[in-house]
């Protein structure tokens, strides 16, 4: 009930605070929405009060960003029709807009805008499957459950996300960390072509074979090569996994932090185990743990890395024998019940031996939502697979990559719950000279952000081995700066 009330009360806040700060788009935005809507078929531009233009601004992930008004919604049905909007944008240098795929990037202003023109994608969506080449042919907008769904009567998958709810292309053009990824890398690492709108408006079939550097900027630069309309994805074949989330309560922190720190090296020797490692604080009380299981195969583990993780005994158990698509659904709609305000932020920690107390030290410091992944064998894959814009290699130590998540009901907040996880990834870089020192380990190790769990302030391009080729790669095919400065996301 009180919960309830909470969200009654947030909603009359937003509608205020969006009377407030709502300014008018500019004419010439209006007009690249009216010459756009000349370009294309009947009814695929909406405009502010139409039916399709409210539904698309309340679909996204964050509440906040539901808030955001875009001058006009672009909805496109094929790359064609992608390209006739992008070739009158790049024709009015004064107009903002941006692309949205799956809208779960909680950043305002990447996949949302206000005043500007809203490129959704949502009516290219799925996958199809290709059992002569193995290749997957995914579409950039709904969730990872329809592309699961579409490859499933197949026998393969692609390396997606790990939460069936989560939106596909971002993921896919900003990394992409899944169950998978230890024995396949990065979900970027195994795209082979990327059906992309350029910046002058042409449709260029990017080819990992053809074009190798552009294909390693491709994996990792988020939207700054261009607006991509379908990935064509190495498919991997998978059966019964056995795996999903179990609930502990706060006695076990110390012995799930132990397993979590066994994990990490043990990894290595079963690469089809995964974990999400989820520290909860506000929503039990900063105390519980959810851990989300993956195990590749039908059987439940009984040795092997994850062993010492299910001998802790939980307060609830999900996990069970079931399809891949099953899981992520089942994961996905665990997860869907949290209906908030969020924020992301990043932080990677390298794996430091003999400091196991590391994990307790941070969480103490953080009293929010976190959970810590292992893509440290995603390194040697990334490699094998010829490389991403991250720049994850074999030689690399050990990481762990933490994300701090915030979720809260009231815009009041913004600024405070923003400020508190960067705060923490200040304190982090603060302490790191001296966990590194006091273990005996360098002090630069290549510890790379990443780009889907960062705050639109943290410098995550800025963070790459590439920086400075992708940035002159990124010039080069958008000289005129469309991508690079008058999109949303990242920039080089
Ligand atoms: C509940 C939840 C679980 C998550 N789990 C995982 C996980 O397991 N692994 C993981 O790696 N990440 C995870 N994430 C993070 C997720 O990968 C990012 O939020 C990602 O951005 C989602 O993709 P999207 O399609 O919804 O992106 P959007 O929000 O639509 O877009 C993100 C960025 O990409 C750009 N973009 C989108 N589509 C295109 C396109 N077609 N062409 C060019 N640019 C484009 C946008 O302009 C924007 O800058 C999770 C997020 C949530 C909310
Ligand atoms: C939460 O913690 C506070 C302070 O420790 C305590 O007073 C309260 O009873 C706890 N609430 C629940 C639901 O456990
Ligand atoms: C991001 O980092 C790069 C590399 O260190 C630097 O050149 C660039 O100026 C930074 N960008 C911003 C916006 O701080
Ligand atoms: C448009 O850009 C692409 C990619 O940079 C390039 O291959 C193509 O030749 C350009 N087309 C025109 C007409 O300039």
């Amino acid at each position: 009930m009180a919960l309830r009330n909470a969200l009654l009360l947030a909603a009359a806040a937003l509608c205020q605070r969006h009377l407030l700060v709502h300014a008018a788009p500019s004419e010439s935005t209006v007009q690249a929405c009216h010459a756009i809507a000349d370009q294309l078929p009947e009814g695929r531009v909406a405009y502010p009060l139409q039916l399709p233009y409210i539904a698309e601004t309340q679909r996204y992930w964050s509440l906040a960003l539901r808030e955001l008004r875009p001058a006009c919604i672009v909805s496109p049905q094929d790359t064609e029709q992608v390209a006739a909007a992008v070739r009158v944008l790049a024709n009015r240098a004064d107009v903002p807009f941006t692309v949205k795929s799956g809208g779960h990037d909680p950043n305002p202003g990447h996949s949302s805008i206000d005043d500007g023109v809203l490129i959704a994608m949502h009516e290219m969506v799925g996958a199809t499957y290709d059992a002569e080449t193995g290749h997957a042919y995914v579409k950039p907008a709904g969730e990872w459950n329809d592309v699961l769904g579409d490859l499933e009567p197949s026998g393969v998958t692609v390396v997606g996300g790990r939460l069936g709810v989560v939106g596909v292309g971002g993921l896919l053009l900003q990394g992409g960390l899944s169950f998978l990824s230890a024995q396949y890398g990065l979900a970027a690492d195994s795209i082979v072509g990327w059906e992309t709108v350029m910046a002058n408006g042409s449709i260029v079939n990017i080819d990992a074979k053809a074009q190798p550097e552009l294909a390693v900027a491709m994996k990792g630069s988020g939207s700054q090569f261009g607006i991509v309309t379908q990935f064509t994805i190495e498919a991997h074949p998978i059966g019964q996994v056995w795996g999903g989330a179990r609930l502990y309560d706060p006695s076990k922190k110390g012995a799930l932090f132990a397993a979590l720190h066994n994990f990490v090296p043990a990894n290595a020797d079963d690469p089809k185990s995964a974990v999400i490692f989820t520290d909860l604080a506000i929503t039990l009380n900063g105390t519980g743990n959810i851990m989300f299981y993956f195990s590749e195969g039908p059987d439940k583990p009984t040795s092997g890395p994850l062993k010492e993780f299910l001998d802790i005994p939980p307060l609830l158990d999900l996990t069970k024998t079931q399809s891949y698509a099953q899981l992520l659904k089942a994961n996905g709609d665990l997860s869907s019940l949290s209906v908030a305000r969020t924020s992301f932020r990043t932080f990677t920690i390298p794996y430091i031996p003999t400091n196991p107390g590391l994990y307790a030290e941070i969480s103490a410091k953080w009293r929010d939502i976190s959970s810590a992944r292992s893509p440290s064998l995603a390194g040697q894959q990334s490699e094998a697979r010829g490389g991403n814009a991250m720049g994850l290699r074999a030689s690399d130590p050990d990481r762990l990559v933490l994300e701090l998540q915030c979720g809260w009901l009231n815009g009041r907040d913004d600024a405070t719950l923003y400020a508190l996880s960067r705060d923490m990834t200040d304190w982090l870089q603060s302490r790191m000279p001296a966990w590194l020192a006091q273990a005996g380990l360098p002090g630069d190790a290549y510890m790379p952000l990443f780009m889907n769990d960062a705050a639109g302030d943290q410098n995550v391009t800025g963070s790459y081995r590439g920086y400075a080729r992708f940035k002159e790669l990124q010039e080069g095919m958008d000289p005129l700066g469309l991508f690079a400065t008058r999109a949303g996301g990242y920039k080089y």
